[in-house]
């Protein structure tokens, strides 16, 4: 090994570190941007001793590509909406995996074109299957861009025989790999295995809920890591090989948090057929003859302003509302008049995990404000007022109690167990999951309508006035 491959080696060795501590550091919001920055900074390097190693196309069109690369990405990460992130992140998996398939299309090309006899055994292998998942990532990821996005519809779109030919089309996949791997070079065939993943990824999406998205997204990001792993393979290339396997595991890890957090197996998210996607348009339910009791900003304001302590509940509509800034600004009134304010944050509040993490700090709140399910849920039966902005499934007793509920078992936040709870939103209208919520009619609960960002500003004004 010469003087350079060493360093290399020791600078790959050194971004892989920095990417493992990187993510460990991710783990806690008090050091998640130190996290972040280390594991940038390991990118950085990464990418620099890839150049240093690698000189297959020339600088000027590396170059080019970063800079078009770095434009793009930067300009959509600072315009991208905060309740738009999952499908920002499935775009960026897509490309990973996008990018991941025409690295191996690009080394089988090159490969054959070497040699006239069969490639080795391994590098044949790990070409098909970076090919294969790779493509599924790009064409599964923008299916899945498409309908967060609102470009396809959110409902499960199935037609009779759609598992079948999906089968179908997977069987035919392992067959056609197979006989490329170890009978010939063909190239229809080849370009068939191409065109049939790319077919498969779109046919596993388009049956599943747009509301189910976020968890086929965090599916598909695992996906865009086992892709570049086996584009490492293909390339010889350790950084992307150990990169790709932390994508991979991570994104597994956390599709896993996210089925838990709802209590559905990972089967029933990608076969059941489950939501719509209409996030927050659910069908407006007829309360029958149940009484519902409403408060205005005044009454809402006196029982906040003089109560002892307050458990803020936040969910969906916080963040479709853009209501964290107000909700900052309530806390910190509140806080000064003596009362006492924490906020119960459930896993799967919102429609990303750490959605409502990510929110509140960008508005400034003290992390130590913010409590986990676990920790929040002995406390609320000493609470004096729970106050719910926009949630609605996290919150559903229905969880606990009625086994016919599609969210049956679902760990939620026993909001109903405070004295009193206030609940923000616009109409009687369903949430995710599309079910009705009984918490809305228990005497206890006083539902405060309107748009959580003007609710909530008009709590403030009403507090300063006590
Ligand atoms: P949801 O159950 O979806 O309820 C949100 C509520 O917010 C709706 O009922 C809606 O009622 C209200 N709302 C919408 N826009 C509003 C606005 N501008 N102002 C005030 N209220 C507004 O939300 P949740 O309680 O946060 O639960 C999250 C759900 O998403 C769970 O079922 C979870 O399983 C699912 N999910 C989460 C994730 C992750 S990782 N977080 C991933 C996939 C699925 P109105 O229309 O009446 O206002």
């Amino acid at each position: 090994m010469n003087l350079i491959d060493s360093i290399i080696a020791l600078t790959y060795l050194l971004a892989a570190s920095l990417f493992i501590y990187g993510i460990r550091e991710m783990s806690s919001p008090a050091t998640a941007r130190r996290g972040n920055l280390l594991a940038a900074v390991g990118m950085f390097l990464a990418i620099a001793a890839t150049l240093i190693d690698r000189q297959i196309v020339s600088y000027s069109w590396i170059m080019v590509g970063i800079v078009i690369g770095s434009l793009i990405g930067a300009v959509t990460a600072y315009k991208v909406k905060m309740t738009a992130m999952p499908q920002m992140v499935g775009a960026f998996n897509g490309f990973g995996g996008g990018a991941s398939a025409l690295v191996a299309i690009a080394e089988f090309l090159r490969l054959i074109g070497e040699t006239d006899s069969l490639m080795r055994f391994d590098t044949s292998v790990t070409i098909m299957l970076s090919i294969i998942i790779g493509a599924v990532t790009f064409s599964g990821s923008f299916i899945a861009y498409g309908k967060l996005e609102g470009i396809l519809s959110g409902a499960p779109m199935t037609f009779p025989g759609q598992k079948v030919i999906n089968a179908l089309v997977l069987i035919s996949l392992v067959i056609l790999s197979i006989y490329l791997v170890a009978v010939d070079h063909n190239m229809s065939l080849f370009y068939l295995l191409v065109g049939l993943s790319f077919l498969y990824g779109i046919m596993f999406v388009i049956p599943i809920g747009g509301a189910d998205m976020p968890v086929v997204i965090s599916l598909l990001n695992s996906f865009s890591g086992m892709a570049a792993c086996t584009a490492g393979f293909v390339v010889e290339n350790n950084i992307l090989i150990i990169a790709g396997s932390l994508v991979g595991s991570a994104g597994l890890i956390l599709t896993q948090i996210m089925c838990k957090a709802m209590n559905r197996s990972l089967a029933n998210v990608l076969f059941s057929a489950f939501g719509t996607g209409d996030a927050g348009a659910g069908s407006i339910r007829s309360s029958g003859d149940k009484a519902v009791r409403s408060v205005d900003a005044e009454e809402a304001a006196m029982i906040m302003g003089y109560a002892q302590s307050a458990v803020i509940v936040p969910g969906y509509g916080m963040a479709a509302a853009q209501a964290q800034h107000a909700v900052r600004e309530l806390t910190e009134l509140l806080e000064s008049r003596g009362v006492d304010v924490k906020f119960a944050i459930h896993p799967v509040a919102g429609r990303m995990p750490g959605h409502m993490n990510v929110l509140l700090a960008e508005a400034q709140l003290p992390y130590t404000l913010l409590h986990d399910m676990d920790d929040i849920n002995v406390e609320f039966p000493h609470t004096d007022v729970a106050l719910v902005i926009g949630a609605n499934d996290v919150i559903n007793p229905a969880a606990r109690t009625d086994k016919s509920s599609p969210i049956y078992g679902m760990p939620i936040l026993d909001v109903d167990k405070a004295k009193n709870i206030i609940i923000i939103k616009r109409s009687m209208n369903t949430g995710f999951a599309g079910i009705e919520n009984e918490l809305f009619y228990n005497p206890k609960t006083m539902m405060y309508f309107g748009g959580a960002r003007e609710k909530v500003q008009e709590l403030v004004s009403e507090v300063k006035k006590l």
